[in-house]
C-alpha cells in the first residue's frame, strides 16, 4: 500500500486514498504546503472556495511540475452560493482561481447553511442540478457532498439524477459518525475523513501516545493508519514540511485489531462533529 493507491468511486473514477488538507492555510502558507505535499508524494489536494487559497493552491500545482492529470483536486461550493445560477458562477470562479479547466471532485460544502435554513432542500437540489451539468460536461470528474447527514442525503436523492460519489465529513477517533458512514456505505458513497487529527486536538489524548510508542510511530501516523484501516479516506493538513512528510509514513505498519478497538473507544476526547442543522454560518 502507498499514498497513491486509490479507492474507486462508483462511477469508476480513482481517488488517491490519502488527501492533503488546506483549511486554515492562507496564501503563502498554502503555496508552500502544497509544494511540499506534492514533493512528499501526495497526489490528492483538498481545498474550498471558503479557504480563500484556491489561487495559491493552483499556483503551487502549476509550479510543482507535476502534470495536472496526475493530481486529484477537490474544491467546494460555499454556503452563500447555493442555488442553480449561483453555483454556476461560484464554480467558474473556483476554476479560474485554481487555474484549471476541471476539478476532479466538486462538493457542496455544507448541507444546511444559515442563509438557506428555511429552504435548504430546494437550495441543495438546485445546486446539485448545476453540479450534474459540470459532471456531464467533464468540468467536474466527480461530484459529491460534505457535512450531509442521512436526512439531507435522502432529500437530495428525491430530485438528483446522479447520486453523490463522496461524502466528506468530520471523522477521527473522537467522532466516528457511524450512522452517516453506514448510510454512505449502503449508497456506494465514499467516506472522506476531514479533520483526521481533530484539527490538532487528538494530540491531547495520552493513550494515543502509548499506542504510538508501541509501534515506534507518532500519534498522527497511528490515527491516519487507523482511518485507512477503517476504509476512510483521511485528509491530514499541515503547514510544516516535517509533519507533511511524516504523515505519509503510514504504510510500513498495521495496527492490531485490539488497538483499533481501543482507539475506537476515544469518543468525545477530541471534539465532535458540528451539527449541520444548527451551524451559525
Ligand atoms: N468539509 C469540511 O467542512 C471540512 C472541515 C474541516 C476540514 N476539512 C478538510 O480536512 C482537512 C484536515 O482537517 P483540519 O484542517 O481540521 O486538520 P487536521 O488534519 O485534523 O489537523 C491539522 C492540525 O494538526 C497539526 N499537525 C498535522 N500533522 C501533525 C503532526 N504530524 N504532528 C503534530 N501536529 C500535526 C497541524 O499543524 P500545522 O498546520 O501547524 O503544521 C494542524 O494544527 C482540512 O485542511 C480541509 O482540507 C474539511
Amino acid at each position: 500500500m502507498s499514498l497513491t493507491d486509490t479507492y474507486t468511486l462508483y462511477n469508476g473514477v480513482k481517488i488517491p486514498q490519502v488527501g492533503f488538507g488546506t483549511w486554515q492555510s492562507d496564501g503563502d502558507d498554502a503555496y508552500r504546503a502544497v509544494r511540499w505535499a506534492l514533493e512528499a508524494g501526495y497526489r490528492h489536494i483538498d481545498t474550498a472556495a471558503a479557504y480563500g487559497n484556491e489561487d495559491f493552491v493552483g499556483k503551487a500545482i502549476k509550479d510543482s511540475g507535476v502534470p495536472r492529470e496526475e493530481i486529484f483536486l477537490t474544491t467546494k461550493l460555499w454556503n452563500a452560493d447555493h442555488g442553480y445560477e449561483a453555483t454556476k458562477k461560484a464554480f467558474a470562479e473556483s476554476l479560474s482561481k485554481l487555474g484549471t479547466d476541471y476539478v476532479d471532485l466538486y462538493l457542496i460544502h455544507w448541507s444546511n447553511p444559515i442563509k438557506f435554513r428555511d429552504n435548504w432542500k430546494e437550495a441543495n437540489a438546485e445546486s446539485w442540478r448545476a453540479m450534474e451539468e459540470f459532471y456531464k460536461n467533464g468540468s467536474a470528474k466527480a461530484i459529491g457532498i460534505s457535512n450531509f447527514r442521512p436526512h439531507h442525503m435522502d432529500a437530495l436523492l428525491e430530485t438528483a439524477k446522479i447520486k453523490p460519489m463522496v461524502n466528506q465529513m468530520f471523522i477521527n477517533p473522537s467522532d466516528m459518525q457511524p450512522g452517516v458512514v453506514e448510510y454512505n456505505n449502503d449508497h456506494d458513497i465514499l467516506t472522506e475523513a476531514y479533520s483526521p487529527l481533530g484539527t490538532g486536538a487528538i494530540f491531547k489524548i495520552p493513550e494515543l501516545k502509548t499506542i504510538a510508542d508501541k509501534y515506534g510511530k507518532t500519534p498522527a501516523q497511528v490515527v491516519l493508519r487507523w482511518s485507512l484501516q477503517h476504509g476512510f479516506l483521511p485528509l491530514p493538513k499541515s503547514i510544516h514540511e516535517d509533519y507533511i512528510k511524516s504523515n505519509t509514513e503510514i504504510f510500513d505498519f498495521k495496527l492490531e485489531d485490539a488497538d483499533v478497538k481501543t482507539i475506537d473507544g476515544f469518543h468525545g476526547k477530541a471534539g465532535l462533529a458540528t451539527d449541520p442543522d444548527t451551524t451559525d454560518f
